[in-house]
């Protein structure tokens, strides 16, 4: 069987994680890599042995470039994956899917339209840890849920968001510390919990000199009952996990960074797991965020293409995260409580 072509584009901080992953995947082929800055295109080409572009267009000109994986800033991921649509390749797109839910639309019906799938990035669903969060809820074994929450005290330096003119921009961000980094556990607490029926909440600038949020503070009403909380910043000095937990009548969970470090259910003591987690990857440091969730987030998309299936995290489901952020956003700009779905 010929292995799907994959081709990268973006080599900035995390477009060389999904060059490396590809190269690890037996049913795919790294064939090119694309940076709009030369050099950064050139290394990794350099580096992995493949072609480089600066031209993302050239690159959809290939034949033998199956899927392109859009790892550019987060507010040009749907006008790329639609012209990768319209050349028939399939898409593999970094978090957020974009910055507005009419692009994320815009791009989910492109996929659809020209028949080539559409995979989303949340690679901590793919840490057995969170699945078995998921597990213990979905089966109802914390019994009632009265309360779910994640909250994420990490840190971003002025020089981050300085480092790149993208960084911090409503326009090509979306966000600040939700939109870019707490988007990760906004979408395991939705994929844990289930959909959100309102939220009011505030986001403030409070540290940095950034267009965008580096502080947010919501409360939810889930549409199962339970309350739930969402608490995010990038003004934390470094070294706290980012963390969501589960209170249920029967039992209760607590997430850090991939690890189970809090799980106790009635009448199952023998059960109680408490793995304190070593490092707080990622943060304070983007870079250090381990590649092998990517590789099975990628892989999965890989396998749903030749299986022609759905990956397990579609467009409509990186869409979630996307849609709960802009209601915050909503909420604290009008003060008032926001009903979800949102319309636009
Ligand atoms: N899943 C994760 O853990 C994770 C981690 C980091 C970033 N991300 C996401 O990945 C995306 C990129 O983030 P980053 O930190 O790597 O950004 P970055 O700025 O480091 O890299 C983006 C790259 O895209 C290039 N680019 C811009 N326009 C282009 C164009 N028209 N054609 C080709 N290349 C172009 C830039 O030159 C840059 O090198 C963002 O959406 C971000 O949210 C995800």
């Amino acid at each position: 069987m010929r292995k799907l072509g994959v081709a990268v584009i973006g080599c900035g901080a995390i477009g060389p994680a999904h060059a490396k992953a590809v190269t690890e995947i037996e049913e795919a082929k790294l064939v090119a890599v694309c940076d709009a800055r030369e050099e950064r295109a050139r290394k990794l080409a350099e580096q992995l042995g493949v072609e480089w572009y600066t031209d993302y267009d050239k690159v959809l000109e290939r034949d033998d470039v199956d899927v392109v994986s859009i790892c550019t800033p987060s507010g040009m991921h749907a006008e790329m994956g639609i012209k990768a649509a319209k050349a028939k390749k399939h898409i593999i797109c970094e978090k957020p899917l974009d910055v507005t839910l009419e692009k994320c639309d815009a791009l989910i019906r492109a996929a659809k339209e020209n028949g080539v799938k559409l995979g989303g990035i949340f690679q901590h669903r793919f840490a057995e840890e969170s699945r078995m969060v998921k597990k213990l809820v979905e089966e109802g074994k914390l019994g009632k849920i009265a309360l779910a929450d994640m909250d994420m005290k990490w840190y971003r330096s002025q020089a981050y968001y300085d480092s790149d003119a993208w960084r911090g921009t409503w326009a090509l961000d979306g966000g600040g510390c939700l939109m870019n980094q707490g988007v990760h556990f906004v979408d395991l607490l939705l994929w844990i919990m289930g959909p959100v029926e309102w939220v009011q909440a505030r986001t403030d600038t409070l540290t940095h000199n950034i267009e965008v949020e580096d502080t947010a503070v919501a409360i939810l009403k889930f549409r199962n009952g339970a309350l739930g909380a969402i608490v995010a910043t990038t003004s934390a000095y470094p070294g706290v996990c980012a963390r969501i937990s589960v209170a249920g009548y029967n039992g209760s969970v607590v997430w850090e960074d991939d690890k189970i470090t809090f799980l106790k259910i009635e009448g199952e003591e023998e059960e109680t797991k408490t793995e304190k987690p070593t490092v707080a990857w990622g943060a304070s440091d983007p870079m250090a965020i381990p590649a092998g969730l990517h590789t099975r987030n990628i892989y999965d998309i890989i396998r749903a293409i030749i299986e022609d299936r759905d990956p397990l995290i579609t467009g409509e489901e990186a869409r979630k995260a996307v849609e709960l952020n802009l209601a915050i956003y909503k909420s604290s700009q009008t003060g008032e409580k926001v009903y979800l779905p949102l319309t636009y």
